[in-house]
């Protein structure tokens, strides 16, 4: 499924992806310790309300940190890769709701 989807500007982003491939594995094993779990899917994409934030509190303070630099701590992100990011929150799998049934489709290979 992803192979479809990489590339192409018109289909909406996903997590594993888009984003995923943004993270390098200091990110993830620094954050991880930290309770903050950018490698894992379901935490990033969870909808719930946190931090201040109204809904998908996670992801969007993961981009607070991104986007003021913060993080990572040895050099802020370049705009293209917050774009993503910012991309993903705005239309992406994080907001997407997709049919169980259509899910199950595709990873069997008929749709
Ligand atoms: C893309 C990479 C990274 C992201 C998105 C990220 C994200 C975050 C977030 C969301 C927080 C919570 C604090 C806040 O929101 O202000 C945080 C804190 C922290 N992160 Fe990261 N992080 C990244 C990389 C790293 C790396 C590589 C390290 C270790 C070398 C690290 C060390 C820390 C530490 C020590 C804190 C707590 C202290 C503080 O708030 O300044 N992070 N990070």
């Amino acid at each position: 499924m992803d192979m479809f989807f990489q590339g192409d500007n018109s289909m909406p982003t996903s997590f594993s992806s888009d984003i995923l491939p943004l993270f390098r594995p200091t990110d993830i094993a620094c954050m991880k310790a930290r309770g903050v779990s950018l490698g894992v899917s379901d935490w990033m994409r969870d909808p719930t309300a946190k931090f201040g934030f109204p809904d998908h509190g996670n992801a969007r303070r993961v981009f607070s940190a991104l986007s003021r630099g913060k993080m990572p701590p040895d050099g802020a992100w370049p705009p293209d890769k917050l774009a993503i990011y910012q991309q993903w929150m705005n239309e992406g799998s994080i907001s997407r709701a997709i049919p169980a049934r259509v899910l199950r489709a595709f990873a069997c290979g008929i749709a």
